[in-house]
């Protein structure tokens, strides 16, 4: 099978090497991939959001299947097209992407539906927002409706700052059209939890969960990122706060959507905060997280291929999900400076039987040189029976591949340890 994978950075590399591990693969293309994915696919330079040119790729190569990973063309409608010319997908539909393409639209449905989450307020007239944020407690949390790069999210913890984030989205357009409207919501606390899903919308079935680090710094300091780190499972998320999550959030948001008519085939990903009230929805997306798939994936212990292809057909029900009981870690490499300025360019060195356990995302071939490219070059995955040793041998990778200006955080999973153990001393007790 000709396989077409959408997008180019580390999630995207995770999907193309679980991809391979079906026999029926002969060929993976990524669009446009990268200059370390290109050792696992053809890297074809059509960029993500070009989607007449990347319909036109499908139909003249026969591809037998496509996975279109990234937000912007899910919500622009590539899957929509390329269904259309007969490209069977992997991926939800225009319509059913909009849950992460406006904010707004996902807090509508949470309200509609019942599904818990922050209490919010939709404002798009600028001065109505002001005379809100001059009245609403504090801190509070002002979101641009539509998609930022996960950036258009601002906690404001005076009057001041909050006035200036609303002034910010919707007046300087920091985050462009996407300030046209803006979420103002009550401020959640607890501890915050990534579950992807895979539906078909009439069967839903959670992947194993995952922690993210949004922040660039050390314990959760400075600017939030892409994600910085990832384990897997999350320790907070217990059994019995994920039959809570089936019951309460994920069955619902899926009927919901069917009721909308907006069926979501595809990877759902809960963003969650388990606040002292329950779990409640941050955001949802309608696609892979990354670098949550890059803890996800590897402790997948059935078929990629099968999978999607059950989802797109509808007959999920029938499919072997399996997850490993194992932990999985994962160390981003960034460039010193992101997510502000940084340089690039720079060549990476990455030891031969390391490879398999990277994934690359800024990372550019040069005159057969890999260089970096981007903001978070790569990502370094382990896998082991404990988290503490997945910890370790993700570490050992990171501390044996080299590029200069290097930078990583290095308390990835440290709250994820401190709160095994307090598990385990609740147990004990
Ligand atoms: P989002 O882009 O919606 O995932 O938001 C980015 C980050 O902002 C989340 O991961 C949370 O840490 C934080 N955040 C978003 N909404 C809230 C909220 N209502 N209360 C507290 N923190 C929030
Ligand atoms: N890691 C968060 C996201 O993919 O949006």
């Amino acid at each position: 099978m000709k396989i077409l994978v959408v997008g180019g950075g580390g999630r995207e590399h995770a999907i193309i090497k679980k991809l391979k591990e079906n026999p029926k693969v002969s060929e993976i293309y990524a669009l446009p991939g990268n200059g370390g994915i290109a050792a696992d696919a053809q890297c074809v330079s059509i960029g993500a959001k070009e989607l007449d040119d990347i319909t036109t790729f499908a139909v003249k190569n026969g591809i037998d299947y496509a996975v279109v990973a990234p937000d912007d063309p899910l919500v622009l409608g590539l899957v929509d097209q390329l269904e259309y010319m007969g490209v069977p997908c992997f991926g939800p539909s225009r319509r059913a992407a909009i849950i992460e393409g406006s904010k707004a639209f996902a807090k509508e449905l949470m309200r509609k539906y019942g599904i818990p989450t922050a209490e919010y307020r939709i404002f798009d007239d600028m001065e109505a927002a002001l005379a809100y944020v001059d009245n609403a407690p504090l801190p509070v949390v002002v979101k641009a409706d539509g998609l930022a790069l996960g950036k258009g999210v601002i906690i404001a913890r005076s009057r001041a700052a909050a006035r200036d984030a609303v002034r910010t989205i919707m007046w300087d357009k920091m985050f462009g059209a996407s300030g046209d409207i803006v979420v103002i919501e009550e401020f959640l606390e607890g501890p915050e939890v990534s579950v992807l899903a895979f539906t078909d919308g009439k069967t839903m079935i959670p992947m194993v969960s995952s922690m993210d680090h949004k922040r660039a710094g050390d314990d959760d300091t400075g600017l939030n990122t892409g994600g910085m780190g990832t384990v897997a499972p999350n320790p907070y998320y217990t059994p019995e706060i994920a039959a809570e999550c089936m019951e309460k959030i994920f069955l619902p948001t899926m009927h919901a959507m069917n009721a909308e008519n907006r069926t979501f085939k595809g990877c759902l990903y809960f963003g969650l905060m388990l606040t002292p009230r329950g779990p409640k929805v941050i955001e949802y997306n309608c696609r892979f997280g990354d670098p949550e798939t890059q803890v996800v994936l590897p402790l997948l212990e059935s078929d990629l291929l099968d999978i999607m292809m059950a989802v797109t057909e509808e007959r999920l029900a029938e499919a072997d999900v399996r997850f490993s009981d194992k932990s999985a870690a994962c160390v981003i490499m960034a460039s010193r400076g992101y997510p502000e300025k940084y340089e690039k360019g720079y060549e990476i060195f990455v030891p031969e039987d390391l490879k398999k356990n990277v994934y690359f995302a800024g990372a550019a071939l040069n005159d057969g040189k890999l260089v970096t490219s981007g903001g978070r070059v790569l990502g370094v995955t382990a896998v082991a029976d404990k988290l503490e040793d997945a910890l370790e041998k993700a570490y050992e990778g990171v501390f044996c591949i080299d590029f200069d200006n290097k930078y990583f955080r290095r308390d990835i999973g440290k709250r994820a340890l401190a709160a095994h153990a307090e598990r385990q001393t609740e147990q004990g007790a």
